[in-house]
């Protein structure tokens, strides 16, 4: 775990990075497709991480539109500005760093943003809902807040390889440990819901694939980076033997060379709008 990441579970290592990385490869159309951006809002995006699924909304909201992306880790920040330079066309993009739990953007921007979003971050706050209330006051009155997060129960893999089930229980719980809500994605309507925002949609973003799939070797990896990245967190938080999480994380890797192996897991997608 990195110092400067509190108790982010992922850290920012470059490995853990080129992860975050395919994950945004393997995400962000089906997101950008379900926010059905219009073009030119002004978007807010709560820990956008390494700011690819920013510069993705950017392009989509160019030339009048605009974004903010605010991040607490100046790791993620960097990677993330660094991208942006590299966009030929005129974007409007900006990164900050910030945190969630404590959202600090300028006085006259509170209640103008026509979309406030965040993915994958509720689940490593120990109080989502105070974020919430945030991106809720950050919109402007008519304004979309748009969550999409992990809820851990809904992975499947098929046939299934040996003790992989037991370390992503364990996973789990290291979450529980750290003081976050692994199943958070149940609770984002609630959470818009008790932050004053009226639900209007509830949702979820297939994220699998099977062998024989292009799409499938990143799935594989994906999912390898998440659980092997977090093996020391595991391992302090959890009645697991280190034994028993490498023979699994072994059979997993033979799992991921089946010509018949499949992954069934989603992300919770809600959206919410603050009242006029
Ligand atoms: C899994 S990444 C997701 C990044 C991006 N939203 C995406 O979908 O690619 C979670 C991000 O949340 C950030 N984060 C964690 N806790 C935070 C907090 N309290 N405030 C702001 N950002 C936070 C981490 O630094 C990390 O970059």
């Amino acid at each position: 775990m990195n110092a400067n990441n509190g108790d982010y579970i992922h850290g920012t290592d470059p490995a853990e990075q080129s992860r975050l990385s395919l994950l945004n490869e393997l995400m962000n159309d089906k997101s950008l497709r379900a926010m059905a951006l219009g073009g030119g809002e002004k978007i807010l995006d709560v820990g956008c991480g390494l700011g690819q699924f920013a510069l993705s909304m950017a392009r989509s909201v160019a030339p009048d539109g605009r974004v903010v992306g605010i991040d607490r880790d100046n790791t993620q920040l960097s990677e993330a500005r660094r991208g942006a330079r590299k966009v030929l066309e005129a974007i409007d993009i900006e990164y900050r760093q910030g945190d969630a739990l404590d959202l600090t953007i300028r006085q006259d921007e509170w209640g103008t943003f026509d979309i406030v979003h965040s993915r994958f971050l509720l689940e490593h706050l120990p109080a989502p809902q105070a974020a919430v209330d945030a991106m809720v006051r950050a919109a402007r009155p008519g304004g979309r807040i748009i969550l999409e997060d992990d809820d851990h129960d809904v992975l499947r893999l098929w046939p299934e390889p040996e003790g992989v089930y037991n370390v992503w229980r364990a996973y789990i719980e290291s979450y529980k440990k750290l003081g976050n809500d692994p199943y958070v994605g149940r609770r984002l309507v609630s959470l818009l819901h008790a932050a004053g925002a009226e639900p209007t949609r509830n949702s979820w973003n297939f994220f699998g694939s099977c062998a024989g799939n292009e799409t499938f070797r990143g799935f594989v990896e994906n999912f390898a980076g998440v659980v092997k990245g977090a093996r020391d967190t595991i391992l302090a938080s959890a009645t697991l033997e280190s034994s028993a999480f490498d023979s699994a994380m072994k059979a997993f890797d033979d799992w991921g060379r089946r010509p018949d192996a499949a992954l069934w897991y989603c992300t919770f997608w809600a959206e919410g709008r603050r009242p006029l």
